[in-house]
């Protein structure tokens, strides 16, 4: 079957019967993806603490809709820059403890713009095998060479010259935490690092700003970039850097100055949600707690929970991994529990390398704890009846609770 670089078989096929052939292929491979609407609880989003319906901040956007209307008509550079960005740059600031913050509509497209500008500066870029989509696209577009390290192993990365070091402090699909340190002692005067706290900001940290204290970052070695459709309920992130850092993304990212700026509803509710955030530290406390109570059981009941996995750092996190053999396993277990109402959903080649397919499982509040003790007792039945690995003995290290 033709693939997305099987150019030969497809030379005298036309284009909608070798898009047919293909999509025909991702069915027979387990690959297929579709849009439905699942009437589930629902364990595949990131809106972990609940926030996207909180009223302070849909109260915020209602304001803002009518203060200064749906949208801002250009990019932030062509007539589209309102004061609802600042305002919420100054707060995004504050919050992170960051010199400066620049304001972007995803954070697909604040790494687009962090990685090639910061890319331009230096000789090659170093990364993760398992980083985000988002960081190897933004990694090619820098056409500089590029050095990938086996996953969490920057204790070990031969670095050479003037390198950008890019980074997920909480990997979003195996759930573990970057070796902090290990990254740390890669950052001498050459080089730059830039840490995406995605699923870490909000959560993680004395007050939400994630794995790292801004006060006590170096600004002039790293920067990073935080999201706020995960934790913060709306959409939208930021590049937190030095003065110099946001002044070249302003001028030089095209992921930043061809585009429409996001609608202003979108920095006035992240506004809002940074401070409903600092004002309600139950939310991610009760996170963390149920991440803990969460993993514990899964490894008693002896099944490998893949951010256990990760070396001396392994903490028990919102974002849990169950290991299938193979895509096939993994799309059959979770048809299953959704025909169940546990809303997973299989995480298959090529999101994933192969052999690393997995049910992933995010932990959120819009699901009771009850209810998520109950999903996951049957997911490890499930688990069972699909004969997926026994915990190995790599896991059988003890909980540790998140000191970061
Ligand atoms: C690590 C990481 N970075 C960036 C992104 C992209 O963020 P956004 O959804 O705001 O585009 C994601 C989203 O899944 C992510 O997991």
């Amino acid at each position: 079957l033709p693939s997305a670089s099987g150019a030969d078989t497809t030379a005298l096929m036309s284009v909608k019967d070798t898009a047919e052939a293909r999509l025909a292929g991702y069915r027979a491979e387990g690959r297929w993806r579709d849009l439905k609407i699942r009437e589930t609880l629902s364990f595949s989003h990131n809106d972990y603490l609940n926030l996207s319906r909180h009223p302070k901040i849909l109260d915020a956007g209602q304001k803002a809709l009518k203060r200064f209307g749906a949208g801002c008509g250009g990019s932030r550079l062509l007539g589209g820059h309102h004061e609802v960005f600042e305002i919420a740059e100054e707060n995004i600031q504050d919050f992170f403890q960051a010199p400066s913050a620049l304001f972007f509509s995803s954070g697909y497209l604040a790494n687009l713009a962090a990685i090639t500008a910061l890319g331009s500066l230096v000789d090659g870029v170093v990364s993760d095998e398992r980083t985000h989509a988002s960081h190897i696209d933004a990694i090619s577009l820098t056409k500089k060479p590029k050095t990938i390290i086996a996953h969490q192993r920057w204790q070990d990365a031969q670095i050479h010259g003037r390198q950008l070091l890019v980074a997920e402090s909480l990997f979003s699909m195996d759930g573990c935490v970057l070796d902090k340190s290990a990254f740390l002692s890669q950052l001498h005067s050459d080089n730059f690092g830039l840490v995406d706290e995605a699923h870490a900001a909000g959560i993680f940290g004395s007050s939400g700003q994630g794995l790292f204290q801004g006060d006590e970052i170096n600004w002039n070695q790293m920067a990073v970039v935080v999201t706020f459709g995960k934790a913060f309920g709306v959409s939208g992130a930021a590049v937190l850097g030095a003065e110099w850092v946001r002044d070249l993304l302003i001028n030089q990212a095209r992921s930043f100055i061809f585009t429409t700026a996001p609608s202003p509803v979108v920095p006035a509710m992240v506004s809002a949600a940074l401070e409903v955030l600092s004002a309600e530290p139950w939310r991610r406390e009760s996170l963390v707690e149920r991440s803990e109570i969460a993993c514990a059981f899964l490894k008693s009941e002896g099944v490998s929970v893949h951010s256990l996995d990760c070396g001396s750092h392994a903490l028990p996190t919102h974002i849990i991994s169950l290991m299938t053999p193979g895509n096939q396993c993994a799309v059959e277990l979770a048809a299953q529990a959704q025909r169940e109402g546990i809303g997973v959903r299989a995480i298959r080649f090529p999101t994933v390398a192969k052999g690393l397919e997995r049910i992933r499982i995010s932990l959120n509040l819009q699901v009771t704890l009850a209810e998520t003790q109950r999903s996951l007792e049957r997911l490890v039945s499930l688990c069972r009846e699909y004969s997926l690995p026994e915990s190995i003995q790599e896991s059988e290290k003890p909980l540790s609770p998140p000191g970061f």
